[in-house]
């Protein structure tokens, strides 16, 4: 992975809108302390994702559940929610392609279809029901706590919707992934003798991706998860120097966190030039919302701090968000994910009597149109004094997605000590749980 931030300094843009070396220096100055807070809270369990590139028994449970009983379906049907389900749907959209449930069983080489159901809208989980062959699915619940409404609600459904059709054998159909010890899905595994995988304590839900909450539906369509493993240890190989400029996460983050809080810059856009990684921006913009969006910092002081994150995808918001990101207000930072490799090209073919102003494509490929279409978008901000910077991975294989995955997180873990707060809770999402709960049981209610 490549990651180059020259577009996020002053000199790189017109009118010298960026980053100016003082402010560098002064986040170098400040990484030792920062570091050495990571290390001290990593030491105290706080940053458990971190751990996560080593899960030998995980990976072979895993992976023999997967051989095993995994074989016998030709649809996985996720439940969850939140951290629970962006990464599996990143995951699979990123190695298997967004068309993969409509291809046939040979091109999937007979590795099962896989939905994601994270919403409680009831014609989507309609519309799901009645195209997936309860015989063939499984089922997997993904809850870290074992008692979030919106999943739990989609299981009872679900589960009352394979008793229907199999009575007593709808809990061979079922896989909880879930806290080890707590909760009412760990509760009814136990009870029910359903097979349960563990979410590691210690690792927060939208830290989850690489445990098994999203190894286990990846390895049930294919994917080599030792792959995206050896990739997310390689972002935290990276990540292990004292030198702030050579450590990608921490740079990367300081860069976003000076933007924000320096130059006003409070919107961060992560613009994926992939197709591929279209799902990728929407595990990013939980990651960095839930855990940097915070009312009070690390001394209990009130902050109100947090960037807004923002997805998007090359080129096709050339043509909608990228006006407003060229000439409108100076308040976002662009991040282009952008791959080297794409594995596969497309010729763009010329012929006769084509007109004169279009005989540029010909010749070309779409791969490098895209190519292009990326740098001149970066080209234009720095041109309009808007600062950006690129991620590259080198291809679309497991280990280049792990190791993205790894570093956005190991990013969003050190912008929590930039900004000085808990990146690893979710007070405000709380109090809306409550009056959900609320709501529910008030009489009348239906
Ligand atoms: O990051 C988080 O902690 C949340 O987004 C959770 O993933 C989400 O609320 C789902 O929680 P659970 O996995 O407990 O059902």
């Amino acid at each position: 992975m490549r990651v180059d931030h020259h577009r996020m300094l002053d000199h790189a843009l017109v009118g010298g809108t960026g980053l100016d070396p003082r402010q560098v220096e002064a986040l170098a100055a400040r990484f030792p302390a920062v570091r050495a807070e990571v290390r001290r809270r990593t030491g105290e369990g706080e940053y458990g994702f971190t751990a996560l590139g080593g899960q030998e028994a995980a990976v072979a449970e895993i992976t023999r559940f997967a051989e095993g009983v995994g074989q016998a379906h030709d649809h996985v049907l996720v439940l969850g929610i939140g951290g629970s389900a962006l990464g599996t749907r990143a995951v699979l959209e990123a190695l298997r392609g967004p068309g993969w449930n409509e291809l046939d069983d040979e091109a999937r080489e007979f590795w099962p279809r896989l939905t994601v159901l994270d919403n409680v809208d009831p014609t989507s989980v309609a519309a799901a029901l009645r195209r997936i062959d309860p015989r063939r699915v499984l089922v997997n619940v993904v809850s870290k706590s074992g008692g979030t409404a919106e999943t739990m609600a989609q299981y009872l459904v679900v589960r009352a919707w394979l008793e229907e059709a199999l009575g007593s054998g709808a809990t061979r159909h079922l896989v909880f992934t879930t806290d080890p010890e707590r909760g009412a899905l760990r509760e009814l595994a136990r009870r029910e003798g359903i097979a349960a995988l563990a979410v590691p304590p210690a690792v927060g839900g939208r830290y989850s991706v690489l445990s098994p909450v999203g190894l286990l539906p990846a390895a049930l369509v294919g994917v080599r998860i030792e792959d995206l493993l050896r990739g997310a240890r390689r972002a935290l190989a990276a990540a292990d120097t004292d030198e702030f400029t050579a450590h990608p996460a921490a740079l990367w983050s300081g860069l976003q966190w000076a933007a924000d809080t320096g130059l006003g810059r409070h919107i961060h856009v992560l613009m994926a030039y992939s197709d591929r990684l279209r799902a990728v921006g929407d595990w990013f913009c939980q990651l960095w919302a839930e855990s940097l969006g915070k009312r009070v910092n690390r001394e209990g002081a009130v902050v109100h701090v947090g960037p807004t994150p923002l997805a998007a995808v090359g080129a096709v918001d050339q043509h909608s968000l990228v006006q407003l990101l060229v000439e409108g207000p100076l308040d976002k930072t662009v991040t282009f994910l952008g791959v080297a490799d794409h594995g596969e090209d497309v010729a763009i073919p010329g012929r006769d009597g084509l007109p004169a102003e279009l005989a540029y494509l010909a010749g070309h490929t779409l791969g490098g149109l895209l190519r292009a279409e990326r740098e001149a978008t970066a080209e234009a901000l720095a041109r309009a004094g808007r600062m950006s910077c690129l991620v590259e991975l080198a291809d679309l294989s497991a280990e280049s997605v792990g190791e993205a995955l790894m570093f956005f997180q190991l990013a969003t873990g050190y912008a929590g000590a930039w900004y000085g707060v808990d990146p690893f809770d979710q007070p405000g999402v709380e109090l809306g749980k409550r009056l959900t709960y609320a709501a529910m049981r008030r009489p009348g209610f239906v």
